[in-house]
């Protein structure tokens, strides 16, 4: 009896902090998010349900692909909230990742989402890493078809390693998964972290830090 109700502790402790590391459940059919409110809640207020019409589940072009003349070689099409206002509240978000060859989407974390990916054309290399102290490194090669999980909040990148293009959708379990890229948050904040703090913590010199600094 003792171990029965151990066990029920372990299962609602679990399913409680379950529930807490994703967007909160919805508490009606929807929330269409009304994306210029005043009002300031965890999410977006609601538009009126008699007033939401389709086109506030509906979002086009994801067949279309993104730019990907820019110096990493890579673009993300997101669709979340700020697309599709019908998204408020229900916790997923999806994108569409491009990739010229050579491209890569660099080392960044979604702070509210995990995220599943999968290839619709070309190779992607991708990877992400645990967190201290062991900090692994866990990478796979993907094919067209391929299906990779991004544990919430841990840095992770693609990269293509084909010839041709490359194309992923993913999915991410947040309405707002949000986006930490790992060198334009590091020496590219505003302002700036002090070059003192980075050349201490990267353990190199300033200049190093300048130059960064300059790039980001
Ligand atoms: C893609 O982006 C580059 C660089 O910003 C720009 O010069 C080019 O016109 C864009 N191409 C298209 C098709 O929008």
């Amino acid at each position: 009896m003792a171990t029965r109700s151990f066990l029920l502790l372990g299962i609602l402790a679990l399913t409680s902090s379950l529930a807490f590391a994703s967007d909160p459940s919805p508490l009606q059919d929807f929330c269409v998010a009304v994306p210029n409110s005043p009002v300031l809640v965890n999410g977006l207020v609601c538009k009126d349900p008699k007033l939401v019409q389709a086109d506030d589940f509906f979002f086009m072009g994801l067949d279309k692909p993104g730019n990907t003349s820019n110096p990493l070689g890579s673009k993300v099409t997101p669709v979340n909230v700020v697309q599709i206002p019908g998204l408020n509240t229900l916790g997923i978000s999806m994108a569409r990742i491009d990739f010229a060859p050579y491209g890569l989407n660099p080392p960044h974390t979604h702070p509210r989402a995990t995220e599943i990916l999968t290839v619709v054309e070309g190779t992607l290399y991708v990877g992400f890493v645990t967190s201290n102290p062991d900090n692994r490194l866990i990478t796979k090669i993907l094919q067209k078809g391929d299906v990779f999980v991004f544990p919430v909040g841990l840095i992770h990148f693609q990269r293509n390693a084909g010839h041709g293009n490359a194309v992923a959708i993913a999915a991410l379990s947040s309405q707002n998964p949000g986006v930490i890229t790992i060198a334009n948050a590091v020496f590219g904040s505003n302002p700036p972290i002090s070059d003192d703090v980075l050349a201490k913590a990267f353990q190199v010199d300033k200049k190093v830090v300048d130059y960064l600094q300059s790039v980001f």
